[in-house]
Order: structure tokens, then C-alpha cells, then sequence
């Protein structure tokens, strides 16, 4: 495990085709595993000074014979770093980062190497030039690729970079290149028509109508009318499937409250369904959900089980893309929240505030979760929340109060009367 060597692996594709095969790179261990594999298309465009003082473009692609040489795949302590070196002293770098449930590529480098004259006819500079990018490529559960077939087009200063055709995945365990993708958003079906389809699934309505319940939430907020106008997020059913089968549901409103800095004030941000995609993974004892609002919002959220009996809420990690650059809001992967017994689902209608960081909480409301055991598609049984449970007490305590006070009345009524026949008798 520890000593994962960057192994250099030439792959010729297609025989010289160039702009239709992507470009394979795979990094190996020690134990000629593959520990990280990359597929992808990229035209790269650069602007440079030339010595006859007008400015030229080069335009080249990425070709299908690159080495990985001087790559890393990475352990405990060393993050996986996947280098791809080609042509005349070019190459393109990604390093990765991970928490304990998912990872994603954290910077990019292009660097192009203007002394090559083959593509950089008359270049008045000499060497290599680099091009660093915090990159957008969301966040993926362990054991998952990142797969993007859209064009992604990264555009700074002198360099424009177009991927396409890309499938991406570090952290690969024994060898094993995953089957389950973490789709980019350009490739999912667009916007507002899929996300209307998920609202109208028919049981999940079926559900809400716990009528003592649905009355209390509907009364709180006329009760409190708040200073600050927040709209309500939308609620919306996200889901994620193993296969072909569902094996995650989570039905929620999500709102964030989050602070940037210690002096900055409070932002409150809902998330809004019709512009947020949802992915992940299942797994025996950890499941995956990953919310994507229009590629700037990213909110992970990890299930695991106890003792093969409950599952929880263990991680959230919320990141935003700002201007090209990761910005984290706040992560914990040590939370206790939203417990209930495997097989069933967790359900909490009332407004709910949990808190992730000093500096990150999320508000939900008309929550309902089911991370694990999920069949056809559907919640199974509801476990409430507790602080649901104490609004069925009152209702219980009341009926408990009444049937002892018809209790003492018929114990005082049969001992009325018995005390009249004695006194009876006593007459007779
Ligand atoms: C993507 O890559 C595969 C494998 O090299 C290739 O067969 C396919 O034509 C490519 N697709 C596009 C849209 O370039
Ligand atoms: C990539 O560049 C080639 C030629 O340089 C061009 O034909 C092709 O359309 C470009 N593809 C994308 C996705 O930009
Ligand atoms: C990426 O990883 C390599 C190898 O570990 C390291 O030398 C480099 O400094 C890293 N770059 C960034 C920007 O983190
Ligand atoms: C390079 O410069 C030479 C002379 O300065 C000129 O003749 C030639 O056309 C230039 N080539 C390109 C590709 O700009
Ligand atoms: C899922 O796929 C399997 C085979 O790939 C098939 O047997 C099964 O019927 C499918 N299930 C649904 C719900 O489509
Ligand atoms: C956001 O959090 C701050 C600090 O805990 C709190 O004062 C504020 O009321 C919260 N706002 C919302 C809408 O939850
Ligand atoms: C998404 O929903 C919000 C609030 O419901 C609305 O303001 C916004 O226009 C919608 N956006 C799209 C792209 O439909
Ligand atoms: C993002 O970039 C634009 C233009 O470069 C700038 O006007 C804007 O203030 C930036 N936004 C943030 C949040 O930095
Ligand atoms: C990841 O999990 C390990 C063991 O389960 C734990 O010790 C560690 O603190 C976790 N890391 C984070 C960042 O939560």
C-alpha cells in the first residue's frame, strides 16, 4: 500500500487516429494494479508572442500516445497525482484530494513547453509556461468515476483548454475500475423537465398526508411571520440508483446557513430543485448522496449503518465554486442526525436545524430519507423524528386524562351506591 510508484505506461489507440479516440492514461502500482485512469479528449488552444511582434495561435490536441511517468497513486499520507506527459516536453497534471467518503480533482496544470517549435512556430519566449486551475470537477464517492462526454471548456488568459469524452477515476482499489459513474450535469437531461418528473412520484404524496402533523407545520409559520422574508426552499424527492434500481431516496427542502469568514454576516441560501442534479453511490454499509445546483453548489451527504441495525446521517460536505475556484463551506463526517432502523425510513416534517460546522448549518423541511434497503423504488414504513413523536403525546395524554376521569367517576358512582344499600339495609 505504501509504496505506490507512478509507473510510465506508453498506450498507442487506434493506430494513429488521432481525433477520434481518447486519450488513455493509466497510473500503476507496485503491484502492476491500476490505481488511477483517466480517459479524455482535449484541444488545447495558446496564444503567444512571436519574434516578428504579432501574437500567433497554436491549436493542438491532446494526442493518444502520452506516458504517466513521475505520477503518484497515492496512500495515507501522499495524495494520488496523475501526470500526462506528451509531444515536445508538454503535460497536463491533476492532483486529487478525498474525505473519508468521496474525492475529486482538486488543481490542474497545463504546461506547454514554447521552445517546441513544431507548434509554436517563431515563439520569442523559450521553456515551459504553466497554466493552473482549481478544477470544477465535482465532488465523486470513493469508488466511483467521474464521467463528463460534454465539451468543458476551461478559458484563462493566453489558454483555452476544451475537454470532452472524459471518465476519470483515482483511488481505484485492487485494481478494479469502477462501474458507476458520477455524471457531469451538462450530460444529464436538462433543467426543469426531468426534476418535474421525480416531484410527481405518486408515494411519496401518499406519505405526507400524516395529517396530525401536516396541520402542526401549517401553523407555525402564520403563528410566526419572520423579519426576515427567506422563502421556503422547494421540496424536491432526489434519488440514486444502483443499476437499474433506486437505492437512495431523500424528499427535503434544503436551505444552507452558512458564514463565510468570522466577521461576515449570516447567508442564507435555499437550494433550488429545478437546477439541481443528484448522484452517488450505495454500498452495504455506507451510501452516497451528491446534490449539484448548476455546478457551483456541491453538497455531499454520507449515510453509514450501526451495529446492522440503524442507519445515520455521519457526513456533510458542502463546497461552492466560485469564479473557477473550490470554496468549502464546511465539512464533518462525525455527525449522529437522522437515525432510523434499516429497512425503514426516516421522516421529519417539522422545520429542522442541524448544525455541521460554527459556520454551516442546514435547515430541511418535509424531510424523509431512506439511505439503504430501499424497494422498488419506494419509501418503506417511516420511523418520525422524536420531536414529531411528542406531537402525538398531547393528543395521548389527553385521552389518558379522560378515560381516569371516567374511571373515578364510576368508582365514585359504584361506591356511592353501594353506601346507599348498606344505608338500606341499615333502614330496613
Ligand atoms: C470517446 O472516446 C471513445 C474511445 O476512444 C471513442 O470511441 C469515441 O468516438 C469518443 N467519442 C467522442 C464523442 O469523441
Ligand atoms: C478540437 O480541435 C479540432 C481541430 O483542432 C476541431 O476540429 C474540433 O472541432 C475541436 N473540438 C472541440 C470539441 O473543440
Ligand atoms: C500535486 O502533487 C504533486 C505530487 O505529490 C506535488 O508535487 C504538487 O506540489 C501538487 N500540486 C499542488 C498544486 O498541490
Ligand atoms: C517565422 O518567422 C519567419 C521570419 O521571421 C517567417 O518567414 C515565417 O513565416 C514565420 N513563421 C510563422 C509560422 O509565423
Ligand atoms: C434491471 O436490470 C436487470 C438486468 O440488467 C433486469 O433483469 C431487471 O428487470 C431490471 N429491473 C428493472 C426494474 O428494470
Ligand atoms: C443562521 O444562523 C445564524 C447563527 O446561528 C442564526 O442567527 C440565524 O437565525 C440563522 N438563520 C436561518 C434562516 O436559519
Ligand atoms: C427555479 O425555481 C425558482 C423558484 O421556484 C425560480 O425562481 C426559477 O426561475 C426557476 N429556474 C428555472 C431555470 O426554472
Ligand atoms: C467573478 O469574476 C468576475 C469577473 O472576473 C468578477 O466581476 C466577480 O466579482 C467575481 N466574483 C467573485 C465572487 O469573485
Ligand atoms: C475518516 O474515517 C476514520 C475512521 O473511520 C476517522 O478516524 C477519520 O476521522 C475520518 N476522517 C474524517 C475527515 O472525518
Amino acid at each position: 500500500m505504501y509504496s505506490c510508484i507512478g509507473l510510465a505506461v506508453v498506450l498507442l489507440l487506434g493506430c494513429g487516429v488521432l481525433q477520434s479516440d481518447a486519450t488513455v492514461a493509466e497510473v500503476l502500482d507496485e503491484n502492476n494494479k491500476t490505481c488511477i485512469y483517466a480517459e479524455m479528449m482535449v484541444n488545447f488552444t495558446v496564444q503567444y508572442e512571436t519574434s516578428n511582434s504579432t501574437p500567433s495561435t497554436a491549436e493542438f490536441v491532446l494526442p493518444t500516445n502520452v506516458t504517466t511517468a513521475g505520477s503518484i497513486c497515492g496512500n495515507e499520507t501522499v495524495a494520488p497525482f496523475l501526470k500526462i506527459s506528451f509531444g515536445n516536453g508538454h503535460y497536463w497534471s491533476i492532483n486529487f484530494t478525498h474525505s473519508n467518503t468521496s474525492y475529486h480533482g482538486d488543481v490542474f496544470i497545463f504546461g506547454y513547453n514554447v521552445s517546441d517549435s513544431t507548434i509554436f512556430h517563431n515563439a520569442s519566449q523559450k521553456g515551459v509556461i504553466k497554466v493552473v486551475a482549481n478544477d470544477t470537477m465535482p465532488p465523486v464517492p470513493m469508488d466511483h468515476y467521474y464521467r463528463c462526454m460534454s465539451d468543458d471548456v476551461f478559458k484563462q488568459g493566453n489558454v483555452t483548454q476544451t475537454f470532452w469524452n472524459v471518465s476519470i477515476q483515482a483511488y481505484i482499489k485492487d485494481g478494479n475500475r469502477s462501474k458507476d459513474a458520477t455524471v457531469c450535469s451538462a450530460d444529464t437531461p436538462t433543467t426543469v423537465a426531468p426534476v418535474t418528473n421525480i416531484t410527481t412520484v405518486a408515494p411519496v404524496t401518499n406519505i405526507t398526508t400524516v395529517a396530525p402533523v401536516t396541520n402542526i407545520t401549517t401553523v407555525a409559520p402564520t403563528a410566526t411571520p419572520k423579519p426576515t422574508p427567506t422563502p421556503k426552499p422547494d421540496k424536491e424527492t432526489y434519488k440514486v440508483s444502483r443499476g437499474n434500481e433506486t437505492c437512495l431516496i431523500i424528499t427535503m427542502g434544503l436551505q444552507l446557513n452558512y458564514s463565510t469568514t468570522a466577521q461576515a454576516p449570516w447567508k442564507v441560501k435555499n437550494i433550488e430543485p429545478n437546477v439541481t442534479t443528484a448522484s452517488g453511490a450505495c454500498g452495504g454499509n455506507t451510501s452516497t448522496i451528491i446534490l449539484n445546483e448548476r455546478d457551483t453548489v456541491y453538497l455531499v451527504f454520507s449515510f453509514v449503518t450501526r451495529s446492522s441495525k440503524t442507519f445515520y446521517l455521519k457526513g456533510v460536505n458542502v463546497t461552492t465554486v466560485v469564479n473557477g475556484s473550490a470554496q468549502q463551506l464546511g465539512i464533518n463526517n462525525n455527525l449522529s442526525y437522522w437515525e432510523a432502523t434499516l429497512g425503514s425510513s426516516y421522516m421529519c416534517n417539522k422545520d429542522q436545524v442541524f448544525k455541521v460546522t460554527d459556520k454551516l448549518y442546514i435547515n430541511t423541511y418535509d424531510l424523509r430519507v431512506q439511505p439503504f434497503n430501499v424497494t422498488n423504488g419506494k419509501y418503506s414504513t417511516a420511523e418520525d423524528c422524536s420531536s414529531d413523536k411528542e406531537n402525538y403525546i398531547v393528543p395521548i395524554a389527553v385521552g389518558v386524562a379522560l378515560a381516569v376521569l371516567v374511571i373515578i367517576v364510576l368508582v365514585a358512582y359504584l361506591i356511592g351506591r353501594s353506601q346507599k344499600h348498606s344505608a338500606g339495609y341499615e333502614q330496613f
